[in-house]
């Protein structure tokens, strides 16, 4: 489904990642390991069209999505949904609201945002705090709303950057084995993590990266 072949993609004063390859399968999840610098964010934001590519070729579906229109890009994003480690939830909105605000980006009908909010609410477990604000949450709950409004719009893949990164191993595990549950369903998930024991029992593919680089274990 994507498949990066020898990309190397630079910042304006840093090298970024190069020469890496990777395939991943529709509904695979795949963890990207490595300390801080190694590369991780860089390449979440090659498939989200955020940084420009100097070398090879990425493509999702049998699209090149290395040289695409600013238009283009747009539409791209459509399709995938995005997780931080700081949530990036509105404030002064509910939680209702947050997850419903890419299906009213999108103009779809009350009726269908109605819908479709209470649909992915349930689907994560989370229906009572649809009247919340994100300050009323806790840092697992708002990364959960946060889940949500990725995947409301029934993305490709969920791109999922140190999604853990400011939670306690408990609530991190759950968060894990939401986007374990989400892959199930078919959606390619590919998160990044500098944790290693986090994911040291998994069965899942892992990527080491070092200095911009794929290594070996
Ligand atoms: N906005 C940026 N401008 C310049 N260099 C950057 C920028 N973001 C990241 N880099 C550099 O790109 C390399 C890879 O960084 P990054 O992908 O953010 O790593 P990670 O997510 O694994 O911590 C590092 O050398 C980093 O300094
Ligand atoms: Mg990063």
């Amino acid at each position: 489904m994507i498949h990066f072949d020898n990309i190397t993609a630079n910042y304006s004063s840093n090298l970024g990642i190069k020469d890496f390859s990777l395939r991943i399968e529709k509904g695979e999840m795949i963890f990207l390991i490595g300390s801080s610098g190694a590369g991780k964010s860089t390449i979440l934001k090659c498939l989200y069209g955020d940084i420009q590519i100097q070398k090879g070729v990425i493509t999702l579906e049998g699209l090149n999505i290395s040289k695409l229109s600013e238009r283009q890009i747009q539409k791209l994003r459509r399709k995938i949904g995005v997780i931080f480690q700081d949530y990036r939830l509105i404030e002064h909105r509910t939680v209702f609201d947050n997850i419903a605000l890419p299906l009213r980006i999108n103009k779809n009908s009350n009726k269908i945002v109605q819908q479709r909010t209470k649909e992915i609410l349930q689907e994560i477990g989370i229906p009572h705090l649809s009247e919340r604000f994100p300050s009323e949450l806790s840092s697992g709950e708002q990364q959960c709303v946060s889940i949500c409004r990725a995947l409301v719009k029934k993305p490709l893949m969920i791109l999922a950057d140190e999604p853990t990164g400011n939670l306690d191993p408990q609530t991190s595990i759950e968060i894990l084995k939401i986007l374990d549950r989400i892959s199930k369903q078919g959606i390619t998930v590919l998160m990044s993590t500098h944790n290693h024991s986090l994911i040291e029992d998994t069965n899942k593919t892992i990527v080491y990266l070092k200095d911009g680089a794929r290594i070996l274990k």
